[in-house]
């Protein structure tokens, strides 16, 4: 019998993939990747920017964050679960194969594969720092006052610096261009024009947080602030957060 090839327009086609529950699925991973998880992204971004201010203005935005009313439950509903289900269904659409790449007539395209290896290096990244910050050393929740000195430590290993310039880079790029794949499958982006702008702004987006990032780092390394010690008078933090 011969075999039927439908014909498929190019860009990027709205969400259309599966039927039923998964399509109720892939959209829930579209949105999650906007909301929570890149809510998110760009909160924590903006609290760490807080360290080119300085240690003390640093321990100060980690001291409001881990005080914030039921931060657990907000951390493991507004960011563990949905980052999880994120990732992991990121991977089973990555993995899922054949079925997947038909959807999608741009398949092969280099920003089609860029968004599943960025998301994957994303992941490892995010493992490993989650790991070492959270579950490792000393406890910010109950030392906020620790937080540079902690991560300048981490930094003190070049394999760790470079792993945060990969991490940051990867993150950036995937969220940056995951807002346009975002606008254009649900509709917000319809027209070639306002899609082509909508490109343009998630350049300029990726290039801005990835400059942020770099600058956030770069304050771990500022010589007045070197060998910050651990234990940074909490009254000061307290003063330089005001
Ligand atoms: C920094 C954390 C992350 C953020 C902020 C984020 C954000 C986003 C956004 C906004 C999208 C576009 C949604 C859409 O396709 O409509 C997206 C897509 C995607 N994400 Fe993530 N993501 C993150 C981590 C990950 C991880 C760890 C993976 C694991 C591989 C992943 C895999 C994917 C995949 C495969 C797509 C494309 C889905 C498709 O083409 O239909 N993401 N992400």
């Amino acid at each position: 019998m011969a075999k039927v090839i439908t014909p498929v327009a190019r860009g990027v086609p709205p969400l259309r993939a599966g039927q039923g529950s998964s399509f109720f699925w892939r959209r829930l991973h579209s949105l999650s990747g906007i909301v929570p998880v890149g809510v998110f992204l760009i909160e924590h971004f903006i609290s760490n920017a807080f360290a080119t201010n300085g240690p003390w203005a640093y321990a100060g935005q980690v001291r409001f964050l881990t005080s914030l009313p039921f931060v657990l439950l907000l951390e493991i509903f507004g960011i563990y679960i949905p980052l999880l289900f994120h990732s992991l269904y990121g991977f089973y659409i990555w993995f899922r194969g054949e079925a997947n790449v038909r959807d999608y007539p741009w398949a092969g395209n280099f920003m089609y594969s860029a968004q599943r290896w960025t998301g994957a290096t994303a992941f490892a990244y995010m493992a490993w720092h989650t790991y070492t910050m959270r579950f490792t050393g000393i406890h910010l929740m109950t030392n906020p006052q620790a937080a540079f000195s902690k991560v300048q430590l981490e930094l003190q290993s070049h394999w760790a610096a470079a792993f945060y310039v990969i991490g940051i880079t990867a993150a950036s790029w995937h969220f940056a261009y995951g807002l346009y794949l975002f606008c254009a499958k649900w509709g917000i982006t319809v027209s070639e024009r306002s899609r082509k702008a909508m490109s343009v702004a998630s350049a300029v987006l990726a290039i801005t947080l990835i400059a942020v990032g770099m600058a956030t780092l770069a304050a771990f390394f500022r010589p007045q602030w070197q060998n910050t010690p651990a234990n940074l008078p909490a009254q000061q933090a307290v003063e330089s957060a005001h």
